[in-house]
C-alpha cells in the first residue's frame, strides 16, 4: 500500500484547515469507531488513501489526549484480497468487550458486517474471517437491494445490541435491529424505525438510511440516522427523539440535526466523564476536480458535545477543550454599527459576539471579506433566521455558494459563537444550535472580518481569538 503520509497537499493550500482533523492527503468521508480507551480517545475514518475520491476504503486512525490535538497513526484496516471486505471496510464502530477492543464494520460487495479485534491498545487489527452477519433477514432480502450497513453497537441489561441500516425499494429507510451475547453470534429481531418514502411532513426521510446511532439520555433515547435520496444525494441527518423499551422504539418527535447536506454520517461516543460528543464527516462543496487537484477531499467538524434539551431537540456546542487553542485576543465594546464597518483580519479565527437588536432589524458579521467586498461571506439574523449566505464567498466558478438558514427566536437578543478555519464556517447560535457552510475564496486578500446592520443591534461585547494549529 502507498504510504500514507506520501503526496501531501502543499503546505501553503489556503482551503486547509488548520483547527480542524483531517488525514495528511487524499480522501476522507465518515467518522467510524469512535472510543475512550486508556484515558486517549480514538478516531477512526472512511479513508482511501490512493486519492482524493470515495475509492477503495480503508480506516484510517487518529489518537487525541483532549479531544482537539491529534497525532496520526498507521492505517487501521485495509480490504483483504479473497476477504469479505475485499472491496472496501465500510463504517463501523468501536466497543469495549471484557477489555478486548473490537469493531464492527460493513464489508462489501456484497454488504456484510465484519469484526476484528486488537491486542496492542487499537494499533493493528485482527480480523475474524467469516462476517458475523452475512446477509440481510429474509424478510428484508429481497426489498433491501443489498443495502445493509454501518454496524452501531452497544451493551444494554447484559446483551449486545447492533443497529443497522437499510431500506425496502419503494418503501422507504430502515433501521433494523440485532441482538447477541457474545458479539459473534446476532439474531435478528425486527426492524426499529421505518421511513416513509412519500411522507414530505415534516420532512422527507429519503429512500436509503445509513450510520444509525443510538444515544442513552437515560428517560429518553435519541437515534440518527443520516438519509440519502435517490439515487445517491445525501439529503441531511435526522434524529428520532423517543424511548427504546423491551426492543423496541416509540417515536415522540424527529428533527433534522443540522440543516444542510455538506454535514454527514456523524457518529457519537459516550465520554467517561459523560459527555456525548459527536463527530461528523463535513463534505467539501466545490467539484470533484477541484478536490482532486488539491489533493485532499472532506474532513471533520469540530467535537461537538450533544444535549438533550426540551422538546426532544437535540443541542450542539463546541467543547470547552477548543479553549486551549485561543491565542492573540481583541475585544470590542458597544459597537453600533449602521451600515457595515471592518474590524480586523484573519482566517483561522474563533468569534463570541451578543447582539441586543432592535425589533425589525437585520445585522451580523461577515468573514473572508475582500477590501473592495467582491468576496465576503456573511452571518445574517433577520425575521426569526440565522442563516449564511455564501453567494458570493468566492469568484472560483468551481465552488457552490449556498444559503443555509435555521429558524431561532431572536427577541431582543442573540448570541453568535463562530468557528473559521479557511475553508469551513461554523455558527453556534445561544450555544445550542448549529450551521455549517464551506466558503473556498479566491482572492489572498479575502481576509477581512466586520459586522454590519440595518436598523439598530447594540453589540455590547465581541471577542475574537487566534486559534493554534492543532498539528504539532
Ligand atoms: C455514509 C456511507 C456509509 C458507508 C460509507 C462508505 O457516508 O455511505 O453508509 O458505510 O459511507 O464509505
Amino acid at each position: 500500500m502507498r504510504n500514507h503520509f506520501e503526496g501531501q497537499p502543499p503546505l501553503e493550500d489556503p482551503h486547509r484547515p488548520q483547527y480542524h482533523f483531517l488525514p495528511p492527503a487524499n480522501w476522507m468521508n465518515d467518522p467510524n469507531g469512535l472510543i475512550q480507551w486508556k484515558n486517549q480517545f480514538h478516531l477512526f475514518y472512511q479513508y482511501n488513501p490512493y486519492g482524493a475520491f470515495h475509492g477503495s476504503i480503508h480506516w484510517g486512525h487518529a489518537v487525541s489526549t483532549d479531544l482537539v490535538h491529534w497525532r496520526h497513526l498507521p492505517v487501521a484496516l485495509a480490504p483483504t484480497p479473497d476477504g469479505p471486505d475485499k472491496d472496501g471496510c465500510w463504517s463501523g464502530c468501536a466497543i469495549d468487550h471484557n477489555g478486548v477492543p473490537t469493531i464492527f464494520y460493513t464489508g462489501v460487495s456484497p454488504q456484510v458486517q465484519c469484526t476484528a479485534t486488537s491486542s496492542d491498545d487499537l494499533l493493528t487489527w485482527q480480523k475474524r474471517l467469516q462476517p458475523v452477519i452475512a446477509a440481510p433477514p429474509p424478510d428484508i432480502r429481497e426489498h433491501a437491494g443489498g443495502d445493509l450497513r454501518d454496524p452501531f453497537v452497544w451493551r444494554q441489561d447484559g446483551l449486545w445490541y447492533m443497529l443497522l441500516t437499510s431500506k425496502i425499494e419503494g418503501g422507504g429507510g430502515l433501521v433494523l435491529l440485532y441482538r447477541s451475547a457474545d458479539t459473534i453470534n446476532w439474531e435478528y429481531l425486527h426492524p426499529l424505525i421505518s421511513g416513509d418514502v412519500n411522507q414530505r411532513d415534516p420532512f422527507w426521510t429519503g429512500t436509503i438510511w445509513e450510520c444509525p446511532n443510538l444515544i442513552d439520555f437515560g428517560d429518553k433515547q435519541v437515534i440518527l440516522v443520516s438519509l440519502q435520496g435517490t439515487p445517491n444525494t445525501f439529503l441531511y441527518v435526522c434524529y428520532f427523539t423517543g424511548e427504546f423499551r423491551q426492543e423496541s422504539f416509540t417515536t415522540h418527535s424527529r428533527h433534522i440535526l443540522v440543516p444542510t447536506n455538506i454535514f454527514y454520517a456523524p457518529q457519537v461516543m459516550r465520554l467517561d466523564d459523560g459527555r456525548v460528543i459527536l463527530f461528523s464527516w463535513i463534505l467539501e462543496d466545490r467539484t470533484a476536480r477541484s478536490a482532486l487537484q488539491a489533493g485532499w477531499s472532506g474532513m471533520m467538524s469540530l467535537p461537538l458535545e450533544c444535549s438533550l434539551l426540551e422538546a426532544g431537540k437535540l443541542g450542539l456546542a463546541p467543547v470547552r477543550e477548543l479553549q486551549s487553542l485561543r491565542k492573540n485576543h481583541s475585544r470590542f465594546v458597544n459597537l453600533q454599527p449602521n451600515g457595515s464597518f471592518l474590524l480586523l483580519q484573519g482566517q483561522a479565527l474563533e468569534i463570541l459576539a451578543r447582539f441586543e437588536p432592535a425589533p425589525g432589524s437585520a445585522f451580523g458579521l461577515k468573514v473572508r471579506c475582500s477590501p473592495d467586498g467582491q468576496e465576503q461571506t456573511l452571518i445574517i439574523c433577520r425575521e426569526n433566521q440565522v442563516i449564511i449566505d455564501s453567494e458570493r464567498s468566492s469568484l472560483n466558478t468551481d465552488v457552490n455558494r449556498r444559503i443555509t438558514s435555521l429558524p431561532v427566536e431572536i427577541e431582543g437578543r442573540i448570541n453568535l459563537h463562530i468557528f473559521l478555519d479557511h475553508s469551513i464556517l461554523e455558527v453556534f447560535v445561544n450555544d445550542q444550535s448549529y450551521l455549517v457552510s464551506r466558503i473556498y475564496p479566491s482572492r489572498p486578500d479575502s481576509l477581512g472580518i466586520g459586522v454590519f446592520a440595518e436598523g439598530s443591534v447594540n453589540i455590547p461585547q465581541l471577542d475574537v481569538w487566534v486559534l493554534d494549529s492543532i498539528w504539532e
